[in-house]
């Protein structure tokens, strides 16, 4: 007969397991960012994510690119780096989620373990960013204990209005009108 302790160990939700970055998990980290970092949901977020993000954090800063697992499976991936200037500072660049495995304390373990990676390293703070439209990036990050929120404002230049752009597109329908003049004038036979 089983016992309370094994019915509450079989329904006990799996354990998130977090282990350092394989060369393996390139692709997968990539295409989980490409999911969770949407262009409708983080406009910014969803510039700056492609492969060399991934690639060159892995290349430069292996011991915190750092990777969940929930019953061997891929659940979410933390990536950062630390910074020597005037003072040692830890940074998170990205941390993500699989959709299946959010809210189940996946991006706490894997924040944990690189916050004591960035201790043992000498850091004494932690920085992240994000959208601030975020709000369970924003939640999660105050309920961590994050704060001292400094707002950053991103501007963008509408270059098709720009007068350059307005001399290279009549430079170059110029072009392709003398083009045509030319293949009109050149005699048949
Ligand atoms: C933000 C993110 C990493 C959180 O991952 P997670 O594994 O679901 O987070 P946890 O389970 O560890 O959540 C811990 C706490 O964060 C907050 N939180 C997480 N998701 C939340 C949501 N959707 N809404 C509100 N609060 C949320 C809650 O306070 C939560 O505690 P609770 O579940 O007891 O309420 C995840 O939602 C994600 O991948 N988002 C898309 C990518 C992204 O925005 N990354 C951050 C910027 S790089």
């Amino acid at each position: 007969m089983a016992s309370d302790t094994d019915t509450e160990t079989e329904n006990a939700p799996a354990p998130v397991l977090i282990r350092d970055m394989a060369i393996d998990d390139l692709a997968p980290v990539f295409h989980l960012g490409e999911q969770l970092f949407q262009n409708e949901l983080y406009p910014t977020l969803y510039r700056t994510w492609d492969e060399w993000e991934v690639t060159g954090l892995y290349n430069t800063d292996p011991e915190y690119c750092l990777i969940a697992e929930i019953d061997g499976e891929f659940a979410g991936f933390v990536l950062g780096t630390v910074i020597e200037k005037q003072m040692t500072y830890g940074y998170i660049n990205w941390l993500g989620v699989d959709h299946r495995f959010q809210r189940r304390g996946v991006a706490d373990s894997l924040v944990d373990r690189f916050v004591e990676r960035t201790i043992h390293q000498g850091a004494r703070s932690l920085f992240i960013d994000t959208d601030p439209a975020n709000e369970p990036a924003v939640k999660f990050f105050t309920r961590k204990g994050f704060d001292n929120v400094r707002r950053h404002v991103y501007m963008s230049l509408d270059l098709a209005q720009h007068p350059y752009f307005g001399r290279l597109i009549d430079y170059e329908q110029d072009q392709v009108d003398r083009t045509a003049r030319k293949h009109h004038r050149r005699p048949k036979g």
